[in-house]
């Protein structure tokens, strides 16, 4: 059938499509494109588009710088711009795309919007966030503790606050990866119990932030008020209130601990200005590193042509 999705298209959709190996691989890849920028023209004469139905900073530069270092196009479309918006069903949408780029990236709301889109695309479609996910921030956040620590296996992450999108995709890649990660949320703002990451490593749910960040190499926070969360903002900031990353907290960890946040950050809600700006942390470098990995990401999913 002309533009349907071709058998052997590789998507990144929740993250845990690549296998442990494919992971480890990609990590130790994205640390040779961080040492060398200009190392790789994998996307020489390919463009790549970008669509954005939500606001970005980090990813947007990061995937449009990315793309140019590695030699391709970036194309960004944001909401409204596309005949999506006047009611082009997904599926010519993608069968268009597919005749036009190479690879198309997503940031939307809906998982489902995403799935469908892969589903008729026949190159791969990779998720920018949706309301469920954000594997390409999980990926950074994996690199910046490797480069930290040398190792991921048994290192553990304590996150602490609001189970969001960013605490599902930490605890399906850094199990995946061999991590142990423990989660601290208040009631109703946990990720869901039935949540089963596999791979060789843990996840574990907690109430109390103190005992989550019990011997922790990591600690890691995300905003208490997320993209969608406004209406409901003065009870979330009551609930999440003693979920915050601070000094003490960092001292309740196992010594030479460092935090970790995907920014936006609201210091003084979910993490203190004096960690966020100090030295316990690897916030800043972690934000350069969403480049790095998801370059090596598209050196995965777009293999040389012949
Ligand atoms: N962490 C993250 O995804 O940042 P942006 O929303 O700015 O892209």
């Amino acid at each position: 059938m002309p533009g349907a999705a071709a058998t052997g298209t590789r998507h990144f959709l929740i993250g845990t499509e690549l296998s442990r190996e494919e992971l480890d691989a990609l990590l130790a890849r994205a640390l040779e494109l961080k040492a060398a920028p200009l190392c790789s023209d994998a996307l020489a004469g390919a463009s790549v588009a970008l669509i954005f139905e939500k606001p970005s900073t980090r990813t947007r530069l990061s995937f449009e710088a990315g793309i140019h270092e590695l030699g391709g196009h970036p194309i960004v479309l944001r909401a409204g711009e596309l005949q999506l918006a006047r009611g082009e069903s997904l599926r010519d949408t993608a069968l268009v795309l597919s005749r036009q780029v190479a690879a198309v990236g997503v940031r939307t709301g809906p998982d489902e919007m995403l799935a469908e889109l892969a589903a008729h695309s026949s190159i791969p479609v990779f998720n920018m966030l949706t309301a469920l996910h954000h594997p390409c921030q999980a990926l950074a956040d994996l690199l910046t503790v490797r480069e930290a620590l040398g190792r991921l296996d048994g290192v553990r992450l304590a996150y602490v606050g609001d189970g969001t999108n960013v605490a599902r995709s930490l605890a399906l890649l850094g199990v995946l990866a061999g991590m142990e990660i423990a989660i601290a949320s208040p009631p109703g703002y946990a990720l869901a119990e039935d949540l089963e990451p596999s791979g060789e490593g843990s996840l574990t749910l907690h109430t109390d932030p103190r005992e989550a960040v019990r011997g922790a190499d990591v600690l890691y926070t995300d905003v208490w008020v997320s993209m969608g969360d406004e209406h409901a903002a003065r009870e979330r900031r009551a609930a999440l209130a003693p979920y915050r990353i601070d000094e003490p907290l960092l001292d309740a960890a196992a010594p030479g601990a460092f935090a970790l946040h995907c920014l936006p950050a609201h210091p003084g809600e979910e993490i203190s200005e004096e960690v966020l700006y100090g030295a316990r942390q690897r916030i800043w470098d972690q934000a350069e590193n969403r480049r790095h990995a998801q370059k090596a990401l598209l050196e995965l999913l777009l293999p040389p042509r012949e």
